[in-house]
């Protein structure tokens, strides 16, 4: 577990005073996305943006709590005040932009995974008109779904059929049980579920990354001092190489 508050910290004298009081962040983050962020056998809260919230925790000297929400719970949470951050794999994108603020940690892509042997024999986005896409709700790759339905009946074809999930597990599941023909997630999901599902055996990536772009801890617009520590603070875990080292051991590729 990360140390409880820490006062002689690099960055404690940047966080607000709420924050260096409670000495937590609250984080709001959906903890079923495999390597990102996700329980372990135990119940423990493991993943790249765990660990990554623990280094910048070091920096800040206060410990980020990690609270299981629905992702599309997320920014209403954040505006709501129910919690300080959301670190939960979130594209930074114009249209979340206009509601939340967010400090960039990583680049990444959604893709296409497929199950494995690819038996519908999609070799990119523009092969889904006509076929069946599992996706969690409210994700970007919900949006490019659609997106990309529309791009369909635009050139005479048949629609994508979207189904939407609460959680990507569930999505994922729709896949491995044939019943849908593809799902869309963030690039180092799939290549992690790719790799682990089944031994390897469940599933595989199709095509290119599609509309890579920054993932970032998302804040209140109304926070900016926290929003400039945790920015501070990734930059000084940017700058130990501590968060290269975050990478090679996720293999995020
Ligand atoms: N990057 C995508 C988005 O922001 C998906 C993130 C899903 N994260 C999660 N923890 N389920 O829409």
């Amino acid at each position: 577990a990360a140390p409880a508050k820490n006062t002689s910290a690099p960055l404690f004298a940047s966080l607000p005073a709420d924050i260096q009081e409670a000495g937590t962040i609250q984080v709001g983050s959906d903890l079923a996305y495999a390597p990102m962020e996700y329980l372990d056998e135990d119940g423990k809260v493991v993943g790249f943006d765990v660990e990554l919230a623990d280094l910048i925790g070091e920096q800040l000297g206060v410990e980020f709590v990690f609270n299981n929400a629905q992702f599309d719970s997320l920014i209403t949470q954040l505006k709501s005040d129910r919690i300080d951050v959301a670190i939960s794999g979130m594209s930074d994108t114009a249209e979340r932009q206009k509601e939340i603020d967010f400090v960039d940690y990583y680049n990444a892509g959604g893709v296409l995974l497929v199950k494995k042997g690819n038996p519908s024999g999609l070799q990119s986005a523009d092969d889904l008109c006509g076929k069946t896409v599992a996706v969690q709700r409210g994700t970007t790759a919900e949006e490019v779904s659609n997106a990309q339905s529309t791009t369909c009946t635009d050139a005479g074809k048949e629609p994508v059929e979207v189904l939407a999930f609460d959680r990507e597990t569930e999505a994922m599941l729709q896949v491995k049980n044939g019943r849908a023909d593809s799902g869309m997630q963030d690039y180092p999901v799939a290549a992690y579920n790719a790799r682990t599902s089944g031994g390897g055996n469940d599933f595989e990536i199709v095509g290119d990354q599609i509309e890579a772009g920054p993932l970032g801890i998302a804040v209140s617009k109304e926070d900016t001092q926290l929003r400039d520590a945790i920015q501070e603070a990734l930059q000084a875990v940017m700058d130990s190489g501590d968060y290269q080292k975050l990478i090679d051991a996720y293999e995020v590729p």
